[in-house]
Parts: structure tokens; sequence; C-alpha cells
């Protein structure tokens, strides 16, 4: 989805060459998050004068065009803001009109880049248009800078801050976005990275709260009814209510600010190779940076929420960014998972001692136990990640377990009580349906635990607890070792809600035992990647369709093989629940048709077994995946994938790779963008 990356030095001396390379290079950390267009703002040769670049397709191409236009590339900026953007198109073609930033007017008094949608942006349109404003794009963004504009020329010495407000709370929907020399959000989240030659005084920013909510009470109704009607605008809050402190962080002993240069960015994966400090924003912030400050700013009074932001110290190595050997990010994610699943388990699954310690759920771990319902909710992997533990949550804890798709479960509405327990499961954490089910939750009163990948993303900074499961940073599209990731920290999470269970002991022994032998099991598997190679060209090349057949705990792996499938080989491919072939689908089948069968051993097999023999005796020949050695499918023309075995409740763990293998080497062969795949983008931050 749409990246914003924004650039800010402050008494440091840069040239345009080198404004222009952070913010080119910030976007290309973001392409992963999929996009279809990018552009950026700096400033111009003459004061207030704004310099936009704008291009469909790749940042290459943006590159391409800047060069084009011979911007004096040595002009020098003792300070300087600067703005970028990669766009995913919501509202309107990818264009370069369309393209971000948007700007108020021939001037560019105003620019703005935006991550997220504005629901009611219609009315702000025709609210603008009555006013004399004239729209060059057909996107909801442009109404922002040109709401701005408005405000600021009705009340021209209005300070930034109080402006900015203003034009939030008008705003509505899930947005970040950046204006030119501020930085408003709410959700998805911005990271500020700040880098100062001198030690910070303090790592931390204070926050400003509005005491009554940026407006007085009488322009606050006035612009309910605004909202309503759409028939003037608002009057701008009053800059009294505005308290003013000096950001501690950014000043020197003598209290002048130092230099500093600030880079802003939906994903800290842009700024860690600029400095390892930042600072999350959190829903609702407004993060002003002026003459060298930080200061942070809220919408709302202070509701008891902390009031400093920590800047925090970020872990991420540049390298684990990087493709190192590999051709694709999927193809170096699908190698890491020995690693990375590791990584899940590292401090938390003892199995010498069979214990397992979850740190982030210590403190409501008895509360969950006593809850009436698990409910999980989750989007596309991560929901089949779900899936593939419900059984062994049902076996270990015997709390009844729902399983729901974050947007299904928002349109049936569907109830949720105080004594409920809702997990929610996203690599990204701000995936927008899984956020606003989690909203739902919690409006609820229902207790809420994140299973998360990105530390400080917004479902994990709103649930009440949680567990990040620490695969590291996950580029691909195709989500790979999330999907491991999150499968061994819910097994885990099963293992802490049972641990005063007697009548489970044994069970939950084998099942660490279990665990404990995963990663080296991986390897073994990982090794089968030249056969799986071979295999893809030998029996899925010019393919229309094929099939994935799992039953039990192996529907979801099914399910999760079928969609890495899709989503990056373009192939149509189906999961089907074995035991329902018979009722339709067998119709399908003949000597033709690629089949996948998942056959591991476990209590179903025999079951599954005949879905097998359904198939043979239809002509069709499938390739199966199954444990190895299995006496069942010795016979030499049997198509092959052996894995080894393992405790059945996470079979699905191993058997699930040869598929990211099929998938990979699908689209590897079919020539397509393996990391980039069309219409898709890694966090979907729109609904
Ligand atoms: C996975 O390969 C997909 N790209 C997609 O289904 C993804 O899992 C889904 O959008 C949910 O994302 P999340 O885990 O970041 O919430």
């Amino acid at each position: 989805m749409c990246g914003i990356f924004g650039y800010i030095n402050y008494l440091v001396e840069r040239d345009r060459q080198f404004i222009i390379d952070t913010l080119l290079n910030g976007l290309s950390r973001l392409e992963y998050r999929g996009y279809d267009s990018a552009g950026m703002a700096v400033d111009g040769d003459k004061k207030n004068e704004v310099q936009a670049f704008k291009e469909v397709g790749k940042v290459a191409k943006l590159r391409e065009l800047i060069a084009e236009s011979k911007p004096d590339m040595t002009k020098s900026f003792e300070s300087h803001a600067g703005i970028s953007h990669t766009r995913w198109a919501t509202h309107g073609t990818p264009t370069r009109q369309n393209c971000h930033p948007h700007r108020s007017d021939a001037t560019w008094e105003f620019a703005v880049v935006h991550n997220g949608i504005i629901t009611n942006y219609k009315e702000l349109k025709a609210l603008l248009e009555s006013k004399g404003f004239r729209f060059e794009t057909e996107t909801d963004t442009e109404c922002i800078a040109k709401l701005a504009k408005y405000l600021y020329d009705q009340h021209p010495d209005i300070e930034f801050t109080v402006l900015a407000k203003a034009v939030i709370k008008e705003l509505e929907g899930a947005f970040g976005l950046l204006l030119k020399l501020s930085l408003p959000a709410r959700v998805p989240p911005l990271v500020i990275g700040v880098r100062t030659s001198k030690k910070m005084k303090v790592d931390f920013v204070d926050v400003e709260f509005s005491e009554e909510g940026a407006l007085p009470a009488e322009q606050a109704s006035q612009n309910a009814a605004i909202k309503k009607s759409s028939a003037s605008l608002l009057a701008p809050p009053d800059k009294s209510l505005l308290h003013r402190s000096q950001s501690r962080a950014f000043l020197s002993d003598d209290g002048i600010p130092q230099p500093a240069e600030f880079f802003l960015s939906s994903d800290p994966s842009a700024i860690v190779e600029h400095t390892k400090k930042v600072l999350y924003l959190e829903d609702d912030d407004i993060a002003h940076i002026h003459e060298g400050q930080l200061n942070i700013h809220r919408l709302t009074k202070n509701d008891g929420t902390s009031n400093v932001r920590t800047i925090q110290t970020i872990e991420l190595e540049l390298q684990e960014i990087m493709k190192g050997k590999f051709d694709h990010f999927m193809q170096k994610e699908i190698f890491e998972q020995p690693e990375s699943i590791v990584n899940t388990m590292r401090g938390r699954l003892d199995t010498v001692n069979k214990k397992v310690t979850l740190g982030g759920l210590r403190q409501y771990i008895s509360t969950i136990r006593r809850c009436r319902r698990l409910i999980f909710i989750a989007c596309g992997t991560s929901y089949h990640s779900c899936m593939a533990v419900r059984g062994v949550f049902e076996e270990l804890t015997e709390i009844p377990i729902a399983v729901e798709l974050a947007s299904d479960f928002l349109d049936r509405q569907a109830p949720v009580f105080r004594d409920d327990t809702c997990v929610f499961v996203s690599q990204s954490g701000e995936t927008a349906d899984s956020l606003m089910a989690l909203r739902y939750c919690l409006e609820r009163g229902a207790l809420t635990v994140g299973v998360v990948n990105v530390v400080g993303s917004s479902i994990s900074l709103l649930t009440h607890c949680g567990v990040h499961i620490n695969a590291g940073p996950e580029i691909g599209v195709a989500s790979t070792k999330a999907y491991t990731s999150q499968f061994v920290a819910m097994v885990m999470f099963a293992l802490s809600l049972s641990e005063d269970r007697a009548s489970k002991h044994q069970r939950r022994e084998e099942i660490m035992e279990g665990l404990g032998k995963i990663s080296e099991q991986f390897r073994e598997i990982l090794k089968l990647n030249d056969s799986i190679k071979d295999m893809c060209a030998k029996f899925f090349k010019d393919q229309k369709s094929l099939l994935l057949l799992g039953r039990g705990a192996q529907f979801p792996t099914a399910l999760e093989g079928a969609l890495k499938i899709k989503e990056i080989s373009y192939l149509h491919c189906e999961a089907v629940m074995s035991g329902e072939l018979k009722h339709g689908v067998l119709a399908l089948v003949d000597e033709n048709l690629p089949i996948i069968m998942i056959l591991t051993r476990d209590n179903l097999f025999t079951k599954s077994l005949n879905a097998y023999q359904q198939v043979i005796a239809r002509g069709g020949r499938p390739i199966v995946i199954c444990n190895p050695d299995d006496p069942e499918f010795s016979a030499a023309q049997t198509e092959k994938i052996a894995v080894p075995k393992t405790v059945d409740c996470l079979q699905g763990l191993l058997n699930v790779i040869p598929l990211q293998l099929v998938s990979y080497w699908l689209a590897v062969g079919e020539g397509l963008n393996v990391d980039f795949p069309r219409n898709l983008a890694k966090s979907v931050t729109v609904e």
C-alpha cells in the first residue's frame, strides 16, 4: 500500500542531490509494500518555491524523470523539508496527475502526501468547490491540501499545529499524512527517525494535549453541523488552547536547538540506514517539526494516556532488509525459516524443562483461561495460520474457538462480549480490516491480544497484550516466514494457556519436543528446492488450474498453499477439503488436471486416502506430500514430495514449505515479479 517518506534537515547543510537521493532511497525501501506510482516535493530554487516530480511506475522511473528534468543538484539548503510517496491507487487510476504529493494551489503553498482513505472527501470537495477551489485530480487526498489552504487564508496568522489540528478534525477515515513541515497521523502509523550529532538530552518527547479537544465547544458543535450539511467550513480553533512547550530532546545545554535531521516514514525499514533512533507516533498524534524541534500534539485532552513518546533504538539491521545472495526477498524469507522460527521461540520455549514463557501475556494469561470464547481474527495468510492452530487450541485449552476473517466479522457485526478474548493476528499489524475489527472488539469491552510481527505497529499498540512473533522484517508481498512464525507463536500461546492442566501434561511435552526439532526439519525440507523447481517445470507449466487437497489440520495448509500460488504465479489454484471432493469438485478431476494432495500421516489419514483413491479412479495423477517411505505411496510412478514427520498438530508447519517453494518456482518460471505481484500490496491499509 501507499508508502510515505519525508526527510528534514535543520542546520545541517545538504545539497539538493543529497536530499533527492535520500527521498528516492527511502521510497525504494518502501517498494515492497506495493505501489503503482511515485512522487516527491522538494524546495525550489527561490524562496517559497516548490519543485514536484511525479511518475507512474517504479521509483526507478521517478529517478529517471528527475534526471531528465535536470534540477540544479548543487543547490544547497541549511534547512529543508522534503516529502515523498509511493501510491497504490484507490481513488483514480495511476496517472501522473493522481500521484502524490498533492497541492493546495499553483504555488504549492501546502503540499501533502497521504496513506489511507478520507471517507468524507466527496463532501469536503463539494464544499471547497463551492468556495472557488478547482480540483486537479481524482484523489481523495487533494482535499486535504485545499482544506489547509482555505483555513489558512481565512486566518493567516494561525499557528501551523493549530491549523493541522483543524484540518484533521474535519477528516474522516484512516490516514497518515505529511503536510509539508507538519506530520499528523491517524492510522496507519508513521515512524520518525532522528539523527543528531550530539547525544540527545533526554530520550523522549513530551506530548501536548488539547484541553477540551482542539476546538471550543461552540465551534465543535458548529463543525459537527458542517460535517452533516457541508454548508460552511469551520473557523479554526482558538490557539490560546494550545500549550507550546519546548522539545527537550533536541535542545543543547544552553537551550538552543541543535542541528538535527528527521526521517519520516510509514515503515522503519526506510529509516534504519540513516539512524537507529526512532519514535513511533500513536493514533491521533500530530508531530510538528519546526526549526529543528519535534513537538507532539494531541487532538484530544489528556485521558490518562502517556504524556511522552519514547525515542527508541531499533534493532533492525540494514542487511535484514537486503536480499543478500538471493534473487528475491520471498526466496530469502523462505530460506530464513529455520532461523526465524528459532527467533520466535527464543527465550520463550525451554525444551529441557518443558516450559513456555510468553512475557507479553503473563499478566493476562489467567484472565484468558477464564474467557467464554477465544476469537481469532485476521486476513489472508494470517487467517490461515489461525485456522491451522484452531485444533491445538481446542484440544489443549477446551475453550470454544472461533476463527474469523476480519472483513466478514465486521460485515456481520458479529456479537462480542466482555468475557470474550479476541486475538488479532497480523504480520504488518496495519491491515485495515483487522484494525477495524480490533477497534470494534475494544468498544465492546473484550480483552484483545495481538500476535504481530512489526513492533510498534497499530495492532501491537492497541491490543491489551500480545506476542511479537520476531520473524524479522518480511519484505516479499507473499507472506512465508510470518506464517510459520505465527503458527509457532500461537502453539506456544496454547501451551501457556494449558499449563495448569494436568491431563494435558504429556501432550504438551510431546508438542514442545516437536517444536524443538522443527528448525532442523525445515532445513531438510529446503534441500528439496531443486527437485521442486524441476517438478514445477514438468507438471505445472502452462496449466490453467491446480487443485490442492487437504483434510483436518492440513486443509489450512492447502488454503495457504493455494493463496501463495494464486498471488504470485497468477495460476488459478483452489484448496479443497478432501472430504468435500465427492460433493462437487470431483467433477473437475481427469487425467489432465494437476492436483497436489497433502497426505502426511495423522488420525485422519485413512479418510484422506479415500479422496486419493477417488482421484486415482478418475485417472488423476496427484503429486503427494507425504512422510518419507510411506508404503502407501511406494509405487514408482507416484510423484512424491517427502517431508519429515512431526507431532500431528505441527505437521502443517513442515507441509507448507514445499508449497511455498512451488509457488515461488511457478512464478519464477513464468518470469513474474515475485516480490511485487500485480495489484497487491504488502500492508493492506484500506478497507
Ligand atoms: C499473504 O501472502 C498475503 N499477501 C496477504 O494475504 C496477507 O497475509 C494479508 O493481507 C494480511 O496481512 P497481515 O498479516 O499483515 O495482516
